[in-house]
Order: structure tokens, then C-alpha cells, then sequence
């Protein structure tokens, strides 16, 4: 596969016992080296399209990513080429914060020998921010710090396809664009597809070079931020009255008047 390879998606269908909650769902290829935002309402199916493009659930349709059929591998070679971070993280393993980075590392396709593995894992926690939490526990880690962690995991694996289900719901402000800032340099560096699911529209707006907009299960907007939030569309899809406005630095905001 070549370094920088798009995803493109045709016809994806997922669900639970027999209810579908992706129908047929296509989107125009997602660029690698950019972040691409997935935002939507509670439910519409936002994890569980994370999910089928992982293939932690079974679906239907295909998942390409540049000339591989993700659709047709197994699980351990799918997961050469895509790491899932969930929204929710159970850490009760007994490992430290730097064994559960290289553990990560050794399982992944982008296994380094031990020295280079231990330096990589140590600057990547430096880029996070947390080289200082390296000897503490997963267990002993407040939800941000894991919520770190759990992306320093996700980073060493060095995937092709990232794919981040609210990676700083737990975080406080400065890391949060901390997280995004990072996420937005290894996609360059890489020429990675990162796909993140946010709520918060200001965030999304600010790092990634596109959102595409879920809703019960479809995809109801899709382009740079500026073009896919609209006024119109956050009454039709969150049921909220806002006026959407432009920052003199030209970063979308959106400011919440009432309930539609
Ligand atoms: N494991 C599951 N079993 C049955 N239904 C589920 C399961 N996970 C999610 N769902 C349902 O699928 C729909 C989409 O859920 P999800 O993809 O988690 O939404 P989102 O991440 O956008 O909040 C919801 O109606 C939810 O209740
Ligand atoms: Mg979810």
C-alpha cells in the first residue's frame, strides 16, 4: 500500500440483532494527512460506523483503503492498517503507561527493535505531555490522563487509518487542542487518514479539514467546516436555534440562541 492512501467507502451497512443503523452508507474519499471530523446528535451512529470501518462489527459494503479491500482481511491483518481508539477505555490491566505504549508498538505492523520502540514510545508520551506519567499505572490514572495514554497506544502502532471516538471528551481545554494539534501533525507527518469523532462544532472547526455530519444513520452534510455548518443544518439536525458566525481569524463559531 502506498504511504498516503485515501479511504473510500461504498455502500456501508451495520447494526445490532437485525436493526440497521447504517444503510447503504457512502462517503467521497477521505483524504490522508488532514483530519476529517464526524459529528452528529446522540445515536446516530457515529461509533458504530467507527466500528464497521475497524471491523469490530460485522457490516456489509466496502471499506478501501488506496488499492486494499479492508472488507476482504481478517481481523489481525485489518488491524495492520487500522487502529480504533473507544470512546469508553478500560485500562485494569496492571501495566505502567509506558509498558501499555510498547506493548501497543510490539503488536502493531510499525514494531521497532527494543531501543528504538522504548525511544519512540517516550517521545510520543513527551508530545502528549505526559513523559512524566510513564512509571504510574493505567490504573491509578485520572480519565484524561487515560484518555492520553490510551492515543499515545493508538500513535506508536502508527496505523494507516486512525480512527478516534471522542478523543478528548475527558480533557480539559488546553488539551484538547493539544490532542488536535498532535493528531493534525502525525496525519501530516504520516500521510495517515484520521477520522474523529467530536461534539464540540468549535473544536471539530478548528483542526479538521472537513466534517462530515451523521444523522440517523446518514450522512447529511459533508465538506470544509465553514460550508457544511449551517444555521439550517443545526436546527434540522441537533433541534437547536444558532446563528453561525465566522471569527475575525476566520474559524467558525457557533453561538446557541434556543431550542428549535
Ligand atoms: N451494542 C449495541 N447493541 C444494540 N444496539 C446498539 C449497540 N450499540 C449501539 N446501539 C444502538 O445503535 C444506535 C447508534 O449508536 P452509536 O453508533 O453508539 O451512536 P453514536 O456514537 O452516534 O452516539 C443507537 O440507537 C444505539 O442505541
Ligand atoms: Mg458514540
Amino acid at each position: 500500500m502506498s504511504e498516503a492512501a485515501a479511504l473510500a467507502v461504498q455502500g456501508l451497512s451495520a447494526g445490532y440483532g437485525g436493526r440497521a443503523v447504517l444503510a447503504g452508507l457512502s462517503l467521497p474519499p477521505v483524504r490522508p494527512g488532514t483530519l476529517t471530523g464526524l459529528i452528529g446528535p446522540n445515536a446516530a451512529g457515529k461509533t458504530t460506523l467507527l466500528r464497521a470501518l475497524a471491523g469490530l462489527v460485522p457490516a456489509k459494503g466496502s471499506v478501501r483503503l488506496g488499492a486494499v479491500e479492508l472488507a476482504r482481511l481478517d481481523g489481525p491483518a485489518r488491524a495492520r492498517h487500522v487502529t480504533y481508539m473507544p470512546q469508553s477505555l478500560p485500562q485494569r490491566s496492571g501495566l505502567t503507561v509506558l509498558e501499555s505504549v510498547l506493548a501497543a508498538g510490539r503488536a502493531s505492523a510499525a514494531a521497532l527493535p527494543e531501543r528504538a520502540a522504548r525511544l519512540h514510545a517516550l517521545e510520543t508520551l513527551e508530545r502528549l505531555g505526559i513523559a512524566d506519567l510513564a512509571l504510574r499505572s493505567l490504573a491509578a490514572l485520572s480519565g484524561g490522563q487515560r484518555q492520553l495514554a490510551s492515543l499515545a497506544q493508538c500513535l506508536v502502532r502508527a496505523p494507516a487509518l486512525l480512527l478516534l471516538d471522542e478523543p478528548t471528551s475527558a480533557l480539559d481545554i488546553r488539551h484538547q487542542h493539544g490532542v488536535m494539534q498532535l493528531a493534525a501533525e502525525v496525519a501530516a507527518e504520516r500521510g495517515m487518514v484520521v477520522l474523529a469523532v467530536l461534539h464540540d462544532i468549535a473544536l471539530a472547526s478548528r483542526w479538521c479539514a472537513r466534517l462530515v455530519v451523521l444523522a440517523e444513520g446518514a450522512v447529511v452534510a459533508d465538506g470544509p467546516p465553514e460550508a457544511a455548518i449551517t444555521p439550517a443544518l443545526l436546527a434540522r439536525v441537533y433541534g437547536v436555534q444558532a446563528r453561525v458566525e465566522r471569527c475575525s481569524r476566520g474559524q467558525v463559531q457557533v453561538m446557541v440562541d434556543g431550542l428549535a
